[in-house]
């Protein structure tokens, strides 16, 4: 099958959160089994394009209002056949951010870039004379790519081409005035009619749920999550009315990047049969924190957006959090690594100057991830919502236990400990709030100090669970023929 995914994030290009991740990681799942892969992405600033190569001719891409020129430039994926293709466009995407310089202020011309990304998406196959069977969107960034599909592209070379769209988070829709409609090229009649209109707004991802012919999110819990008002962020309804052709397919997790036994980053390296290495990483994460150097105090790690979704106000609100609580009363260290909010990055370092247990490191650091992944005994993710989340899947495979709240891919993927029979995989709580964060971190550490046969077998199971993408890329190409043959009864 030739299949196109169409992004804003490529690990390890350009990344921001799990997006990137999960766009590389199955893109290169799919290709293992023998599909040719290919991905476009813009080429922001921060790609150098000395490790690329040109792909010939200059690009042209035109929407009713604006005309732009663009090269095509090519690499492959590290360890993988994925072809990349960068689109290479100095205006719209020759800066150093993703989305904006900083997570408080996206770019003022972001429909536009996108748009233009998801147009470009076309051009760019037509250019290469490949035309895909599969167009994989992801995200409100390329969510007009199956609305092309089904209107200017309908009766083109594309006509049997299908378009698959992939929520990786509802909370992010891409809602702009309409003013920014023309910057589609697409004629007022589609305003309503593709399903871009939203409460007199424009709506990306909206549009791109009427339009694809089958719609995935990243569990299979967050599927049935997001059809409840309380998880639809407005557009349940909408998604309730397409459930037929809405499916959850658990993430997988590239085991080449992350797996405790050659982890480029790690100073030691372990498996399930031998841990002694997971104490050299944990005696180096705190030497490099400035934390005690003890191998008995047990130690609660965090990597994360510091953003709503991620439970924060929870944990570090200022009178309301649960953290100042658990410094106080309960005998542990933790390590914080994130960037976000200024508020929450002021909080943690407002911790680590008052609290010696306390250490956090405020910023984006790949390395600093995979130690704490693997130097903690615990992971706290208190996600308000969390379609998939990788971080939990990390720790499991890391044997670092994760503490977390039982909603979306974070319910299907960590099992609760179960305290009679010593088995699970990490801690879980029904209800966020600061209350069962506090009693959740209180309990695995009250099995550290006093079940100690309990935690090694926790961590034997958490190590053995399989995350890797074989079960879930074979969903995908199961589900891309089906698309494949809605596309022709079309
Ligand atoms: P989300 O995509 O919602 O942020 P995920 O758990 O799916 O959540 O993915 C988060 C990814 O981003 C992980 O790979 C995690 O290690 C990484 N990450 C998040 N914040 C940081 C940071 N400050 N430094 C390094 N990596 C980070
Ligand atoms: C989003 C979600 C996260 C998911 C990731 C990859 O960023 O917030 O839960 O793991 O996408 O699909």
């Amino acid at each position: 099958m030739k299949i196109l995914f169409v992004s804003s994030e490529l690990t390890p290009f350009a990344k921001s959160g799990g997006l990137g991740d999960a766009v590389s990681s199955l893109a290169a799942a799919l290709s293992k089994l023998g599909h040719d892969v290919r991905v476009l992405i813009p080429r922001y600033s921060f790609i150098s394009k000395n490790m690329l190569r040109r792909v010939n001719g200059l690009l042209e891409i035109q929407t009713a209002k604006d005309k732009y020129h663009a090269f095509i430039y090519t690499t492959t994926m590290p360890n993988s056949q994925v072809k990349i293709y960068f689109l290479d466009c100095e205006a719209l995407y020759g800066r150093n951010g993703i989305y904006g310089y900083n997570s408080a202020q996206e770019f003022t011309d972001n429909p536009k870039r996108f748009a233009m990304l998801s147009r470009a998406a076309f051009s760019v196959c037509r250019s290469l004379g490949w035309i895909p069977d599969i167009i994989h969107a992801n995200d409100w960034p390329s969510a007009p790519v199956p609305v092309y599909l089904t209107t200017v592209e309908k009766n083109t070379e594309f006509s049997e081409t299908a378009g698959i769209l992939t929520i990786h988070n509802l909370g992010y829709q891409g809602i702009y005035s309409r003013e920014h409609f023309p910057e589609l090229g697409l004629g007022w009649e589609y305003y309503y009619g593709a399903g871009f209109e939203y409460y007199g707004n424009i709506n990306f991802l909206k549009a791109g749920i009427m339009s694809a012919e089958c719609i995935t999110t990243v569990s299979p819990t967050y599927a049935m999550e997001i059809q409840t008002p309380s998880g639809g962020f407005g557009l349940d309804g909408l998604l309730r009315q397409r459930s037929r052709d809405l499916v959850g397919i658990l993430n997988g997790i590239d085991t080449d990047l992350w797996n405790p036994s050659n982890d480029p980053y790690l100073p030691a390296h372990y498996n399930v049969e031998d841990l002694s290495g997971k104490a050299t990483c944990k005696a180096a994460l705190q030497k490099e924190l400035g934390l005690p150097v003890d191998p008995e105090v047990p130690l609660i790690g965090m990597v994360t957006r510091l953003v709503e979704q991620k439970g924060i106000s929870e944990v570090f609100g200022r009178t309301y959090g649960s953290m100042r609580k658990i410094l106080d009363t309960i005998h542990l260290q933790v390590a914080v690594l994130g960037s976000g909010d200024a508020w929450a990055e002021e909080a943690i370092m407002n911790f680590s100057a008052q609290y010696p247990q306390f250490k956090g490191v405020v910023g984006y650091n790949e390395r600093l991830a995979h130690l704490i992944e693997a130097g903690s005994d615990f992971f706290l993710m208190p996600s308000r919502y969390e379609p998939c989340g990788l971080n939990q899947m990390y720790s499991l495979v890391y044997g670092t236990l994760p503490i977390v709240h039982r909603t979306g891919g974070l319910a299907d993927t960590v099992v609760n400990y179960n305290q009679d029979l010593g088995e699970g995989t990490g801690f879980m709580f029904d209800d966020l709030t600061p209350q069962s964060v506090y009693d959740t971190v209180g309990w695995a550490i009250w099995a550290w100090y006093n079940r100690p046969k309990h935690i090694v077998n926790l961590r034997t199971y958490a190590m053995r669970q399989d995350f890797s993408w074989a079960r879930s890329a074979e969903e995908y190409i199961r589900l891309y023929e089906h698309a494949i043959s809605l596309r022709k009864a079309r």
